[in-house]
């Protein structure tokens, strides 16, 4: 799909449909921009009171001999309410009427909208109608599918086209994230991580990739990534991407993604209901390759180095145990009082050599960590842990402008009694459930260096959804990439 801009309103490119936008008012639906060609269309529809500009409603009129066969009329609800993920969720109902229709050229009108400047106007119309066109359907047979048709959506209003490029370069990104975890388990292994990441590299000089595999893991004395990975008959691996997106500045940022090919719960293996979705558990690391391909599609000004442990957690005689001590790379000891904390084992181990290899200037950690954060916070929110203030303040701003939003929570440090161990430096869970998604991140802040900005996103509930929601399928949301470029754009 191209995603084009026309400036004029008026002498409009031919389309097989022309999207109007409307405000909703006490006194019914106006419209929300000069569209004087269609006026007399538009009034005898808005005076029959039928549509009333709510936000997200929509309704189809038929067009002779005009430049657009067809109108849909799309709701945004109260003018002065209006936000950026407002329109997004707007262009993005009028986007699933395009779902299945032949119309190959659709004319999206832009708002006018006071208190937005243009280029976030643009922006949003653009992000909802790309964010809305993903379908997953390799698994449908050809009469149940319903693709999308669209070959030309032409922003009408807009001018700024290079807005277009940069949401469908970050859109790439997203979309690379979202297949790779709603692809089977064993189709998305450790090694097929890998192998997307020395695509990248392939397609992009600025991206280099290096992947270690179990031997090599073994000669990095990477004990907690090889203790989960000896459940499996698939080799664990650690799978490296460095981008150079700034080459003057010796400034990096380390993204380190949790890459459970699927999560089984190891030896302490999970019930029914609570299984099901775990091929998920690598959400982590595909937002972190996705993050990579974004990022080298717009050029971003930064240098990022990306860091994926990734391995499945499954069941073997050789797996490893409940009541086991296993040395990490940093040397700290973990006794594993639950194999189905393994999610926290392959980050430290990832954390403590990522930060050897390439002394990052700060490090954003995501992972589908616990199921104790979306019981905290449901499915809209990422939990956010940081040990500095002003860093976790760009990413709130970041969730805040990207609508992938998220809530800081305390690392609380009075409970990392709740971690001592008897016979090992640390254990790597509870034996209470108690602040599960809070004990989590305490584990992960004993590998970071002291003086090193740190977030950790616990992305459990956000990453995976059980329905579709605005401009999201159910299944994987690819979250959160798009939150990942803003701050690392906001970063010097
Ligand atoms: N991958 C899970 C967390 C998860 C739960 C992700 C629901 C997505 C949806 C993680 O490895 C896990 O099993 N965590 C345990 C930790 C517990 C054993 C301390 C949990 O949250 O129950
Ligand atoms: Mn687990
Ligand atoms: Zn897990």
């Amino acid at each position: 799909m191209q995603l084009l801009t026309h400036q004029s309103t008026t002498k409009r490119p031919k389309a097989d449909l022309i999207v109007a936008p409307f405000y909703q008012t006490k006194k019914g639906a106006v419209i929300a921009t000069n569209l004087a060609d269609l006026k007399g269309t538009i009034d005898p529809i808005l005076k029959l009171q039928d549509f009333s500009g709510k936000s997200g409603a929509t309704m189809l009129a038929y067009l002779s001999k005009k430049t657009e066969k067809r109108l849909l009329l799309l709701g945004l609800g109260e003018s002065k309410g209006l936000t950026v993920e407002g329109i997004r969720k707007a262009y993005s109902a009028a986007m699933k009427r395009c779902q299945g229709k032949d119309w190959a050229h659709v004319n999206f009108v832009l708002p006018k909208c006071d208190k937005l400047q243009l280029s976030d106007v643009t922006r949003a119309v653009a992000e909802g109608i790309a964010l809305s066109s993903y379908v997953f359907d390799e698994w449908k047979s050809k009469e149940n599918k319903s693709p999308f048709k669209i070959k030309k959506a032409v922003l009408i209003g807009a001018s700024d086209a290079k807005i277009c490029k940069k949401v469908l370069g970050i859109l790439s990104g997203v979309n690379l994230a979202r297949n790779l975890v709603n692809r089977n388990a064993l189709d998305v292994t450790p090694k097929t991580l890998g192998d997307e990441a020395k695509k990248l590299a392939k397609a992009f000089p600025s991206v280099k990739a290096t992947v270690l595999g179990k031997k090599e893991l073994q000669k990095e004395k990477m004990g907690l990534l090889l203790a989960v990975g000896n459940s499996s008959r698939i080799d664990p691996a650690l799978v490296m991407l460095e981008y150079k997106g700034n080459p003057k500045s010796k400034d990096l940022t380390m993204v380190v993604g949790k890459g459970v090919t699927f999560d089984s719960g190891g030896l302490n293996l999970k019930p029914t209901n609570f299984i099901e979705d775990m091929r998920a558990d690598m959400g982590g690391a595909a937002a972190a390759i996705g993050l990579i391909q974004a990022a080298a599609s717009i050029k971003l000004k930064a240098n990022i180095a990306m860091v994926v442990p990734t391995t499945e957690n499954a069941i073997d005689s050789e797996s490893y145990k409940p009541g086991d001590v296993y040395r990490s790379h940093l040397g700290k000891t973990v006794e594993i009082t639950n194999t189905d904390a393994e999610g926290r084992l392959i980050l430290a181990d990832a954390l403590s050599y990522g930060q050897k290899r390439f002394k990052p200037d700060r490090i954003i950690d995501l992972a589908t960590l616990t199921g104790a954060v979306v019981v905290a916070l449901g499915d809209r929110q990422a939990g956010m842990y940081s040990n500095h203030d002003k860093f976790a303040k760009q990413c709130e701003k970041a969730g805040l402008s990207t609508g992938e939003n998220v809530w800081r929570m305390p690392l609380e440090h009075r409970y990392k009694e709740l971690l001592k161990s008897d016979i090992a430096d640390i254990k790597n869970a509870a034996g209470k459930r108690m602040a599960g998604s809070i004990t989590a991140a305490i584990f992960l802040h004993e590998f970071i260096e002291k003086k090193t900005p740190w977030i950790h996103l616990d992305i459990a509930g956000t990453a995976f959804l059980d329905a579709p929601r605005d401009y999201h399928l159910s299944k994987a949301t690819g979250s959160p990439v798009r939150l990942l470029v803003e701050m690392l754009e906001c970063i010097e």
